[in-house]
C-alpha cells in the first residue's frame, strides 16, 4: 500500500499543475484546466475498466459494476475545483483516493458497484454559489443558477455550453436513488488531528454555513478636494463593520465569521470608494445560533451604514443547515479505522463538503486525513504518506464491510 500512497500523492501534485494561473493552483468551475483534469482522470477510470461520462454540469463520473454486484452500489467522490492559490489536496485527493478504493474493491472481487464522481464545482469561487456539481447529482439543482454571472459577465449556462455540455440535461445527473450511500475522503483542513497526532478521523456532522454578499453604497469623489466631514466613504464603512464582525465572532463560542472578498468601485487610489461589495461567511454547528449571529451582524451593519449615510444591500448566496453524517456508514468507517490499527476519532467538520449536499439524497459519511500544519486553502496544504496509506487500509476494510452487509 505504501507505493499506492506515494502514487496518490504524486498524482495530486500532478493534477495541481493543471491551473488557470501558472505558478499557483487556481482551478475554478469549468475553466480550461478542467479539461486536462478530466482527460487524466478519464484515463485512470478507463484503465480501471470503468464506464465514464460527464454530466450536464461537468461532473466527471466513472462507474465500476462487476457482474456479481446485484443492486449493491456505493458512491465515492469529491471536488476538482479549487480556491485561488490553493493547495494540491483539497477535493482532488478524494477523487484520487476513491479510484484507489475502486482498485482495492476489484482486487478483493467485492460484489458491489462503485461510482466515482469528480464534482465540478464545490468552492463557489467563480459564481459565488458553491456545490453546483453535487446539487445536480443530489437532484437539488435550481435552474435559476444558470443565469448567475461571473466577474467577466459569463453565465453558468454559458460556461456549461462553452465546456461542450448541455444544461438542459441536468436531470440526467441525478445519482441512483438506490445507492447504499456516499463516502467522501477529504483532508481535515484544520489543526485538530495534527494537535492530537492522529492520522484519521470520521466526521460526525458538518457545521451549517451562510454565505452573503453585502454592498455598502456611498459616494465616489475626489480624494484631495473632498473634506473628511463631507464624505460617504463606502470602504471606510465596510471596514468599520468588518472589525465588528471579527470582534463579535471572537467572543461568540463555536462561531466563525469571515470576510474573505472585497470588491471596491472605482478602486483607484485617488478616489473615495463609492461602492464596497464584501462577502460574509458565517458558520456554526447549531443552525439557530448561526441564524441569530447572521441577523445580529446584519443589524450592526445597518446601524453603521445609517450613521454614515451609506446604502446597505444584502444578498443571501447560500444557507446550508448543519448536516449529521449517516450513523451506519459512520460506524462502519470508525470500525474500519480501528480494525486498521488506528484509534477511532469522530469530529465535526468546520469545512463544507459535497457530502453535506449528497446527504440530502443518500446516507453520507466522510473520512478525514490529518492536515499537517493545520493549513488549507493555501499552497502549504499537504498530507503525510503514512496517513494516505492508512486511508487505503481503512478503505479495504470498510468496502468489504459495506459489500457484505448490503444484502443481495
Ligand atoms: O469553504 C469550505 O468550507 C470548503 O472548503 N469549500
Ligand atoms: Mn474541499
Ligand atoms: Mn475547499
Amino acid at each position: 500500500m505504501k507505493e499506492r500512497a506515494l502514487h496518490a500523492i504524486s498524482e495530486c501534485r500532478h493534477l495541481a499543475t493543471m491551473t488557470e494561473e501558472p505558478g499557483r493552483i487556481t482551478r475554478r468551475f469549468l475553466t480550461r484546466p478542467v479539461h486536462d483534469v478530466h482527460a487524466h482522470l478519464r484515463d485512470r477510470m478507463v484503465a480501471l475498466g470503468m464506464e465514464v461520462r460527464v454530466d450536464a454540469v461537468g461532473n466527471l463520473r466513472g462507474e465500476w459494476a462487476p457482474q456479481n454486484a446485484g443492486k449493491r452500489r456505493l458512491v465515492l467522490g469529491s471536488h476538482i475545483d479549487t480556491v485561488p492559490d490553493a493547495g494540491a489536496f483539497d477535493g482532488v485527493l478524494g477523487v484520487v483516493m476513491a479510484l484507489e478504493w475502486v482498485r482495492l474493491a476489484q482486487q478483493d472481487l467485492l460484489p458491489m458497484a462503485i461510482e466515482v464522481i469528480a464534482f465540478s464545482e464545490e468552492e463557489g469561487v467563480r459564481f459565488g454559489v458553491p456545490f453546483i456539481g453535487s446539487r445536480a447529482v443530489a437532484g437539488r439543482f435550481d435552474p435559476t443558477l444558470l443565469a448567475l454571472k461571473d466577474g467577466n459577465g459569463i453565465s453558468v449556462g454559458d460556461a456549461i455550453r462553452a465546456f461542450g455540455l448541455d444544461p438542459t440535461t441536468v436531470d440526467d445527473a441525478r445519482v441512483h436513488a438506490d445507492a447504499l450511500g456516499f463516502v467522501e475522503i477529504h483532508i481535515e483542513q484544520g489543526p485538530t488531528l495534527e494537535a492530537e497526532s492522529r492520522s484519521l478521523a470520521v466526521v460526525s456532522r458538518i457545521v451549517g454555513q451562510t454565505r452573503l454578499s453585502i454592498e455598502f453604497g456611498g459616494q465616489a469623489n475626489h480624494a484631495g478636494t473632498t473634506p473628511m466631514h463631507m464624505r460617504r466613504d463606502a470602504l471606510a464603512g465596510a471596514a468599520e463593520w468588518i472589525t465588528v464582525v471579527e470582534a463579535f465572532a471572537s467572543r461568540t463560542e463555536d462561531l466563525t465569521a469571515t470576510v474573505g472578498r472585497v470588491l471596491i468601485e472605482p478602486n483607484a487610489g485617488n478616489v473615495i470608494p463609492g461602492k464596497a461589495r464584501i462577502s460574509l461567511d458565517v458558520r456554526h454547528a447549531l443552525d439557530a445560533e448561526r441564524e441569530k449571529a447572521v441577523e445580529e451582524l446584519l443589524t450592526r451593519g445597518r446601524v453603521i451604514a445609517d450613521r454614515r449615510a451609506l446604502g446597505f444591500e444584502c444578498t443571501r448566496q447560500m444557507n446550508e443547515p448543519a448536516v449529521p453524517m449517516d450513523e451506519r456508514l459512520t460506524t462502519y468507517l470508525a470500525h474500519a479505522v480501528e480494525a486498521a490499527g488506528f484509534p477511532a476519532r469522530t469530529m465535526a467538520s468546520g469545512a463544507g463538503h459535497d457530502a453535506m449536499v449528497m446527504a440530502t439524497r443518500l446516507p453520507a459519511a466522510i473520512l478525514f486525513l490529518r492536515s499537517p500544519g493545520g493549513i488549507s486553502h493555501h499552497p502549504a496544504e499537504t498530507v503525510l504518506e503514512e496517513d494516505v496509506e492508512a486511508a487505503l487500509h481503512v478503505g479495504r476494510i470498510f468496502l468489504a464491510r459495506v459489500a457484505s452487509e448490503a444484502g443481495s
